[in-house]
């Protein structure tokens, strides 16, 4: 990943979750998480949007793993002794109001920065909570996730490499997003009850954006800082970022380049060595 897992860390200052005591407020966690862990399994959209083989490949194994961390939350509210429930409407407007239209806005949006923001969320719980089975599981799913963000970080960079146009537009969306998680900050600082952890959510939740501002950089996504950025230029990359997914729309019904159409050509079968070196058959030619 472009952050260490230092660099994600946020200091809670000793604020501890207790499974007994804080129960009620573990299980909303962990069903805000469930939420998010059903959307995850939706990547299996993308295979059919896969530009490539190591994408479609990487997409099938990850909603294996999504499905596993499906579980992981349904075992932690039974270790907790509590249910699966309804997430905020925040969380499903986040997670679902913000469904991306391409390839590298799924790459750039919900994996380097959606689940990096999961990523570190779960590190916040690994840190704070005191039950050793609880932690255990979160350690194992953040494996995983630190791999989802890994990929995106890689593709969302790779593609910025090759068509620089797309980046102003990646920034523009980004700029919403964090936009609404500034905002989300904003609005919990005066109206969460008194608990040592829940009180650090507002600060919690700027170090997060702090953090994508960092990813935005490394990925070259953003190529200065947030503030230096005036606002006529935030305007016109969000501007681009929308009137570009208007002006395209209608071409979003035209038949795309799919992998039926493009996995001779794909560099997982390209690079695999023939061991007989012949020519294979051809029927037609
Ligand atoms: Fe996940
Ligand atoms: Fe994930």
């Amino acid at each position: 990943m472009l952050l260490t897992r230092e660099e994600m860390t946020f200091d809670f200052g000793g604020a501890r979750l207790d499974p007994a005591s804080d129960r009620k407020l573990l299980a909303w966690m962990m069903n805000q998480f469930l939420y998010g862990e059903v959307t995850g399994i939706q990547c299996g959209r993308w295979l059919y949007d896969a530009p490539d083989l190591e994408a479609a490949r990487f997409f099938s194994r990850q909603a294996v793993e999504e499905f596993q961390h499906v579980d992981n939350f349904l075992r932690i509210l039974e270790v907790l002794g509590e249910h699966p429930a309804p997430a905020h409407p925040m969380v499903r407007f986040l997670t679902t109001g913000m469904m991306p239209a391409s390839f590298e806005e799924h790459v750039c949006l919900e994996m380097a920065l959606g689940e990096g923001f999961v990523l570190m969320a779960l590190y916040g719980v690994i840190d704070t909570i005191d039950h050793e089975e609880i932690r255990a599981i979160l350690q194992r799913a953040v494996k995983q996730e630190e791999r989802h963000v890994d990929f995106g970080e890689r593709r969302t960079a790779a593609l910025v490499r090759e068509r620089p146009s797309l980046r102003r537009r990646l920034l523009g969306l980004s700029l919403v997003s964090t936009w609404g998680v500034r905002r989300l900050g904003a609005f919990m600082r005066s109206r969460l009850p008194d608990h040592p952890v829940l009180s650090k959510l507002p600060d919690f939740l700027k170090f997060t954006v702090d953090c994508a501002e960092k990813r935005l950089l490394r990925m070259g996504v953003l190529l200065k800082p947030f503030a230096q950025l005036g606002p006529l230029e935030k305007a016109a990359c969000i501007a681009e970022a929308y009137g570009a997914s208007v002006l395209t729309a209608p071409f979003r019904l035209l038949p795309r380049k799919r992998l039926t159409d493009t996995y001779l050509r794909d560099p997982a079968v390209l690079q695999r060595p023939r061991e007989d070196g012949e020519e294979p058959i051809r029927l037609v030619r």
